[in-house]
């Protein structure tokens, strides 16, 4: 491509060609236009978002790098550790009330609040799509459903309800008062669990595969947008293809012969859940179809108010960029027709250039990968304690309102082994682990001075948000170095907002 003039100097106007030249040769794109692409997951096509199979070989070896070799040392040390710590857990008390309403409302688990009808005070936590698990032999699960009332900012929860299954053939609703309440608890909490792990949280993981898929093969990487995107993409390919394919998986059907599978029920069965997150189930309100376009940032919680603040200047800095984009660029164009062909939601070529399309979906993938994405994990790995989570139960949830008075601990509903495994599953997978550079860090490979002053004034957005949201809710992820959760005044960064999709 690179012309030299007769003096044997490079021509310059083919150094640096237009980005938006249609006819770029492939040495302009990151991996000379063969690059990874999204194609129909292997399990359960027809609910899943398609999945990235061929992960080019520098993606692979930087993930054996950074994080698949950390979580064999992390394999290392819940060997030695975790059984200690499980057989703590098993005298552990259930949460009390008080504890399940900030587990239920205060964390991750904010999403699944919907109000339970326009302008009520009933909000209702659903998870029916428990029917779907089929569990191990000794072990149970069950649909339920909570109810709370919101009263002056403050939630209780009215009720659980157990949902006709097969062996139940009328509905339980359960009440504070009544004997089976720990019971009933018990089994909100696992749907809560099972819920972020297999329904919503996925939905922040696997359809932006096939974005961050597309940018890299389809976009040159001296256009704007793939200098916006491309380092919000680092590790992410292949840490989700290893999670969803990998030999060693916990969503595969020989997970449970593995020491670090913590779940009730084969990961191939397990896997139904992210077609629910991602194709909604039966028509139910509580599982929406995905749509890129509408991410989760319901003010109407605390939770949902902190994500929805840390839009704006991931919004400010989108439409920034955007506004340097002619309305007829090429490449934005076949873009998002491939995105759009592959994600619900995406705008195509045509409505990508409408209103403040362009922006909006650039500002909700940089969003996505790092503060929601980020965020539920440190909600989900630090302010829900492993004991509340309750990844298997071994007692059968309550026949009656009576049924239940004895259950008062952990070791009451699960066994050694059960919380050995969970304990191991939090060392090497719920923990946290931001690599450097972390959102804060990040830099961006725009060649125009405005774009990079609007890198400066996004960082500095950042900053004062972060402020804000502390004020919001004190236990958010944090933007920079903070404090050890565990451990006191240890000045840390690996708990900070990761830039990319990387545990
Ligand atoms: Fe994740």
């Amino acid at each position: 491509m690179t012309k030299s003039t007769e003096a044997g100097l490079p021509d310059s106007s083919q150094i640096q060609p237009l980005w938006t030249d249609p006819n770029l040769p492939p040495d302009q794109f990151l991996y000379d236009r063969m690059g990874p692409w999204p194609q129909p997951a292997p399990a359960y096509p027809m609910t899943r978002p398609p999945e990235v199979l061929n992960i080019p070989t520098s993606e692979d070896v930087a993930w054996w790098e950074w994080i698949g070799s950390r979580l064999v040392l992390d394999y290392l040390v819940a060997k030695l550790e975790a059984s200690g710590l499980a057989k703590t857990d098993l005298t552990r008390p259930l949460p009390t009330d008080y504890e399940f309403l900030q587990i239920m409302t205060r964390t991750v688990y904010a999403r699944y609040l919907r109000m339970e009808s326009p302008g009520s005070a009933y909000w209702v936590s659903d998870f029916t799509a428990m029917e779907l698990i089929d569990p191990l032999p000794g072990m149970y699960c069950a649909p339920v459903v909570c109810r709370f009332l919101l009263k002056d900012t403050v939630f209780t929860c009215v009720s659980i309800t157990f949902l006709k299954t097969a062996t139940r053939i009328k509905e339980l609703t359960v009440t504070p008062t009544d004997k089976a309440w720990n019971l009933a608890k018990v089994y909100a909490c696992q749907g809560a669990a099972y819920h972020a792990l297999f329904v919503v949280h996925p939905a922040l993981h696997f359809p932006m595969d096939s974005v961050n898929a597309i940018t890299k093969t389809a976009v040159p990487q001296i256009h704007p947008l793939f200098q916006a995107i491309f380092p919000h993409t680092t590790y992410t390919l292949k840490l989700d293809n290893v999670v969803l394919e990998g030999e060693d998986t916990i969503v595969n059907k020989t997970a449970p012969t593995t020491a670090w599978d913590p779940l009730t029920a084969n990961g191939y069965n397990l896997k139904q859940l992210f077609g629910v997150g991602y194709s909604g189930y039966k028509g139910l309100a509580a599982y929406p179809q995905y749509n890129y376009m509408k991410p989760w940032m319901n003010s109407g919680t605390l939770y949902g108010m902190c994500l929805r603040q840390y839009f704006k200047p991931f919004l400010a800095f989108a439409t920034k960029i955007a506004c340097v984009i002619p309305k007829t660029d090429p490449y934005v164009k076949r873009w998002a027709d491939y995105c759009s062909a592959n994600v619900y939601g995406f705008p195509d070529g045509l409505a990508i250039f409408d209103s403040d399309n362009l922006a909006r979906v650039l500002a909700i993938y940089m969003w996505d990968v790092s503060v929601a994405h980020g965020a539920d994990h440190y909600s989900f790995g630090y302010d829900i304690p492993l004991k509340d989570k309750f990844l298997r139960i071994r007692r059968p949830p309550p026949a009656d309102i009576n049924d239940g008075a004895d259950v008062q601990k952990v070791g009451d509903v699960a066994n050694l082994d059960d919380l050995t495994r969970a304990e191991t599953a939090k060392i090497m997978f719920f923990n946290v682990f931001t690599l450097s550079p972390n959102l804060i860090d990040t830099t961006y490979a725009f060649k125009e001075a405005k774009l990079q002053a609007a890198v400066t004034k996004f960082h500095a957005d950042l900053k004062s948000i972060d402020v804000d949201v502390r004020n919001i809710m004190p236990e958010f992820m944090c933007l920079e170095r903070n404090l050890d959760p565990f451990n006191g005044p240890i000045i840390v960064d690996e708990w900070t907002i990761p830039a990319s999709i990387q545990f």
